[in-house]
């Protein structure tokens, strides 16, 4: 099979036969336009980093790379998330999905890229060690619980009440919604994080999302079942009440049951929120640098950063 196989750009035609592939790998179906908008960092001046191993007209395996913009303090770097690593069970443990890797690594390098970051699962922390990958810890999530009409979670099993959610969300949303660009949370204390300019957050409007006030703090959210925290900025830890409160508001009226955060830890608003929730261990984050002198261990990732959100 393996002298049948090419490699080729993860281009804006090759979005269908992703959304073929991932319902093979993952079984649940994607959207092609969503991974349209997903992959669209035209925006950069870099765009088309990933790569598909097709034989004949079917996609057997992807590797994604999302390429953003990273501050430093007054530094700029081309970071590039690793994501959507995915074989058809035939193939795998071939081989093949590795060459493909290596291959979509190694274009990226040529086209700038400072630096990789990726939040794998177990099958793809195991590939990506193979690459150099090291790992900085898990980012921590937390689900504070909002009491409301679970408007959002039976919308994951009715297409209907979906919609109707989304509307109700989008109209929300947008009576909240504040500036389209925000200073990462990060960026003042000279982490290494993603430059939240306006076209990256207009990027990732996939769902309903907004900058919105949180009690005098901007944060970023976006709607699913729970209402998902990209960035919120805390000054201190006795700091979160305001937020929070307006966070569950917005929720509440949503039909969002749960506030979700995942949050870098060791960070502000981490140590704010342990002390007063129970927190779970979530996506370990991998670093792989492409040349010296990137602070990687300053690299400060947000919910926001993550290819869902
Ligand atoms: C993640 C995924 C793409 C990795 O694909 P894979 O085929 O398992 O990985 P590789 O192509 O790197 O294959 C490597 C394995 O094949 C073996 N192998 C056999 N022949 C080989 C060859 N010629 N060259 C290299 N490796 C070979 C390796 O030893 C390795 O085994 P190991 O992991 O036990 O060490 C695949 O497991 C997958 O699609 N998983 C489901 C989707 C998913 O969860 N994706 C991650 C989302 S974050």
């Amino acid at each position: 099979m393996e002298s049948k196989i090419r490699h080729v750009s993860l281009t804006n035609e090759r979005m269908s036969d992703l959304a073929t592939l991932f319902l093979q790998v993952f079984g649940r179906s994607f959207d092609p336009e969503d991974l349209r908008h997903k992959y669209d960092t035209s925006f950069l001046g870099v765009h088309e980093l990933g790569l598909v191993a097709m034989d004949g007209n079917c996609a057997v395996a992807s590797a994604g790379i999302l390429p953003q913009r990273f501050i430093a303090g007054d530094q700029q770097w081309l970071g590039a998330q690793v994501c959507d690593l995915a074989a058809l069970p035939e193939v795998r443990g071939t081989g093949l999905h590795d060459r493909l890797l290596a291959e979509a690594l190694n274009i990226a390098r040529e086209r700038g890229v400072d630096f990789f970051f990726t939040l794998p699962n177990d099958q793809a922390h195991r590939a990506l060690d193979r690459h150099g990958f090291s790992w900085l810890g898990r980012m921590r999530g937390f689900r504070i619980p909002v009491a409301t009409f679970p408007l959002g979670r039976l919308g994951r099993r009715f297409p209907l009440i979906q919609r109707l959610h989304l509307s109700i969300a989008s109209r929300i949303l947008n009576q909240s919604k504040g500036a389209d660009s925000f200073q990462n949370s990060h960026a003042a204390a000279g982490a290494l994080c993603i430059d939240y300019s306006r076209s990256y957050v207009l990027r990732k409007r996939r769902r309903p999302s907004a900058i919105i006030d949180a009690g005098g703090t901007p944060a970023w959210v976006a709607a699913d079942s729970a209402l998902e925290i990209g960035d919120l900025e805390t000054a201190g830890v006795d700091d979160l009440d305001p937020a929070l409160g307006a966070l569950s508001r917005v929720a509440r009226r949503i039909g969002c049951s749960s506030l979700l955060f995942q949050c870098t830890a060791g960070t502000t608003l981490e140590t704010a929120l342990s002390r007063r929730f129970m927190g779970f261990e979530s996506w370990p984050v991998g670093v792989l640098g492409c040349r010296p002198h990137v602070p990687l261990k300053d690299l400060r990732l947000n919910f926001g950063d993550m290819g869902t959100f």
